[in-house]
């Protein structure tokens, strides 16, 4: 167990932040982290939530009650959730991560979101037949949309955008700094802008799943 993961077990449960920093500043073995308490989770109002949920302070979280966890996620400093959102179990969403669920994002089991991706499931008609963004009336624009799903074991790199109403599929890999703007194949490499199959990609993590239990 790394040292890290220890420190959050290790973290004694604080009724404000003053003594929670009082607390960090003068024990020199405790290891500062920015992930909400237990009982500062639960005043969150989301809607469920599992066991050994790390959520950053620092972290925007806009419908929590529609926003559904599973056991053992980490969401990270600086991230932004907003919409319909459900995570599966063993999720990491990095730094800086943009999840705009308002028709729907789903990011299951053993999936990840590397730094900086922004995942949309609704965008704006850049055709120039509309006006754009949230301060128009909704009338004069053409948002549009569909749910994003991103299937067990896909992985998408830093710095990357996904565009509305796709799937990235079981297993599926995506590069840094990719744009997704169409359905992407189970088990596949996947770079660019726009992204495509550079390479299939091993099942082995797959397998690797029936060793956590023993771990
Ligand atoms: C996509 C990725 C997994 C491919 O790695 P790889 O299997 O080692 O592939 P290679 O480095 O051999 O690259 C294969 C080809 O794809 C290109 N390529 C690799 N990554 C690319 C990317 N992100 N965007 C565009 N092209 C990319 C390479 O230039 C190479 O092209 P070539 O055959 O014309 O020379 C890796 O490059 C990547 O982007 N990883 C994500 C890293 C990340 O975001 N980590 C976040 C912190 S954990």
């Amino acid at each position: 167990m790394s040292i890290r993961f220890l420190g959050h077990f290790l973290q004694p449960q604080f009724t404000d932040n003053n003594s929670y920093s009082r607390f960090c500043l003068t024990n020199p073995h405790f290891i500062m982290t920015s992930f909400y308490t237990d009982a500062e989770l639960k005043e969150l109002g989301i809607k469920s939530y599992g066991k050994n949920v790390m959520i950053s302070r620092k972290c925007c979280i806009y419908s929590p009650q529609s926003l559904s966890i599973g056991n053992n996620v980490r969401i990270d400093d600086f991230c932004i959730l907003s919409g319909n959102i459900s995570i599966g179990n063993y999720v990491h969403i990095s730094a800086y991560c943009a999840l705009h669920g308002s028709k729907g994002i789903e990011i299951r089991s053993h999936s990840g979101c590397s730094a900086r991706t922004t995942i949309y499931s609704a965008i704006d008609d850049f055709s120039g037949d509309f006006l754009i963004g949230p301060m128009h009336p909704e009338l004069l624009t053409n948002v549009q949309g569909g749910k994003v799903i991103i299937d067990e074991f896909a992985q998408i790199g830093a710095n990357c955008v996904i565009f509305p109403n796709l799937t990235i599929g079981e297993g599926a890999a995506i590069g840094a700094m990719s744009l997704v703007r169409e359905s992407v194949e189970p088990w596949t490499i996947n770079v660019g802008i726009p992204s495509h199959i550079i390479k299939p990609r091993s099942k082995k993590c797959k397998d690797l799943v029936r060793e956590l239990s023993s771990i």
